[in-house]
């Protein structure tokens, strides 16, 4: 059997360190937190943990608007907390990864200031700098992230920089050469601390047309959608440079033994996948968001299998990924009983599976009032549903008033469930949902055909998607009712290993199977002879 690595065999778990958990009382999640909770991780069966930004920040965009690269943000601890997770972790064999954010810092980034300092600046040329176009106007037409053109006009030296999000989140140049060694010696101090990889925030855009053309029309926008899909950002993204960009990240990281390079790509399968790079040198795990876009079928998550495996270059790992800080929670999307339908899938695809924090509670999006909105996406351009507070809200450990998540005031509330829905009340559930989680994790864990194995005979059949994972010998037969009728399934003779209501372990499958409403199984199918 191959070996596999860490990264490929094992399931990561995201963070949002503002939400998991406060110990200082200021409302706001932190390192000493993460710390305290660690053994929920563990106990879960997760081999890494990735945590977004934790560096000095003005929180313009919560973290992802970095001010120091190489150092921790007061509000989370400091470097020695952060030293004191790497350690806490690793001596549970708990990976870290961290988020890694290279397409723009924080406007209060030394670096920035210079550069805006003056046009002769040695840093002025580490942003994007354009002179004002025709008439004084815009040099082109491209458009921030979270509403509005991309460009910020500076008074004092009568330029504009680019922003591809917040003008509070100028833009890096990743043409210069001085840029590119800063941001690998960044990726160095974290390394040389013990960080066994990052997530790479907007991995896709790194780099701009060197041409500043004009961005096409999107046709198909429509207006109930963010202003920025007006544009097709054929100019602003995915340019074929990139590509050099991320196999320099990588060949860092390769100087350091079993390290990851994770990027978060939102584009079609066939472009994503060139993101393996030449040779398999890119990021070994490309994020793989298909199934956050998916309609919430058996057909079109079968579609979405069959294009994924067909894409991925030979040699290259795949990867699955239901949820993160920036789209609604699966509970919200697809709702509470799919989401059990859901765990099971993560679970049993081929390749590394990332759970979003609260997932494995069936954590929902908590409705945030008007006058509490803190996510600039929202506040931006408001009442078109941008926000992402309500599915970055705090983790409910407990049934008591403030869910066991801080003893001040919580940065944003919690969800009106949790004195019912929370991981107290779930662990002494044999039928929860985090039970659930927790023994398909170590199924997983258990059985080779679950993590190293094919996929194959991938099916449909009304709403029902079934599949196969075979190691050797071993077959799994994975059948699932995304639907909410009953229905009868044929299956090879087996027997249950696990189902999504707990309550079918060990049956024996003859003919076949009947599948309640919303339910899932895994079947050991058995060998013939
Ligand atoms: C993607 C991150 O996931 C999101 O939260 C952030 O706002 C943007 N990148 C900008 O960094």
């Amino acid at each position: 059997m191959e070996d596999l690595k860490w990264w490929q065999s094992g399931v990561i778990y995201q963070i949002y360190p503002r939400s998991f958990q406060d110990t200082n009382g200021d409302g706001i999640g932190d390192l000493p937190g993460i710390i305290q909770r660690l053994n929920h991780v563990v106990r879960l069966g997760i081999d890494a943990i990735w945590i977004c930004p934790i560096y000095p920040s003005p929180m313009a965009d919560f973290g992802y608007d970095v001010a120091d690269y190489c150092d921790i943000a007061p509000i989370f601890g400091n470097l020695a907390d952060f030293d004191r997770l790497i350690a806490e972790a690793h001596s549970r064999g708990l990976r870290v990864i961290l988020d890694f954010v290279p397409n723009h810092t924080s406007n209060q980034h030394s670096w920035f200031l210079e550069s805006q300092s003056s046009r002769d600046n040695p840093k002025r040329n580490w942003y994007i700098w354009k002179d004002a176009g025709q008439e004084g106007g815009l040099p082109n037409n491209w458009l921030s992230h979270f509403g509005g053109p991309a460009w910020e006009w500076d008074e004092a030296t009568k330029q504009y920089y680019y922003h591809s999000f917040l003008k509070e989140q100028p833009d890096l140049n990743w043409r210069n050469p001085a840029v590119k060694q800063a941001m690998c010696d960044v990726l160095r101090f974290w390394l040389d601390r013990g960080v066994d990889g990052f997530r790479v925030d907007v991995l896709w855009m790194l780099i701009k047309d060197d041409q500043f053309r004009d961005n096409p029309v999107n046709h198909g926008y429509v207006p109930s959608e963010s202003s920025y899909k007006r544009l097709l950002p054929l100019f602003t993204a995915n340019r074929p440079e990139v590509h050099e960009i991320v196999a320099e990240m990588r060949a860092v990281l390769d100087r350091y033994p079993d390290r990851v390079l994770i990027g978060e790509i939102y584009l079609p399968i066939e472009e994503l996948v060139t993101y393996y790079g030449r040779d398999l040198k890119g990021a070994q795990l490309p994020f793989n968001f298909q199934l956050i876009q998916a309609a919430w079928n058996a057909r079109s998550i079968a579609e979405i299998m069959d294009q994924y495996e067909a894409a991925l270059p030979l040699g290259a790992w795949p990867n699955w990924v239901l949820g993160n800080h920036d789209k609604a929670r699966i509970a919200s999307r697809i709702g509470e009983a799919q989401a059990r339908v859901a765990a099971m899938l993560l679970l049993t695809l081929h390749g590394t599976p990332t759970i979003y924090y609260g997932e494995e509670i069936g954590m929902k999006d908590v409705p945030i009032a008007p006058d509490k909105v803190q996510d600039p996406a929202e506040k931006n351009e408001p009442g078109l549903g941008l926000g992402r507070d309500p599915e970055r809200t705090p983790m409910p450990w407990d049934g008591s008033l403030l869910a066991g998540f801080t003893i001040g005031t919580p940065w944003l509330p919690l969800g009106p469930d949790h004195a019912s829905a929370n991981v107290a009340a779930m662990c002494d559930s044999d039928e929860s949902l985090l039970n659930l989680y927790h023994r398909l994790i170590a199924l997983r864990r258990g059985n080779p055909a679950l993590t190293h194995g094919i996929i194959e005979a991938v099916g449909v059949e009304g709403n029902i998607l079934s599949y196969e994972r075979r190691q050797g010998n071993d077959r799994l037969a994975i059948v699932l009712n995304l639907g909410h009728e009953p229905a009868q399934v044929s299956l090879p003779p087996g027997r249950v290993l696990l189902s999504t209501h707990l309550d079918r372990v060990g049956e024996d499958v003859d003919q076949g199977v009947s599948l309640r409403t919303d339910e899932g199984i895994i079947v050991r199918v058995s060998i013939e002879g």
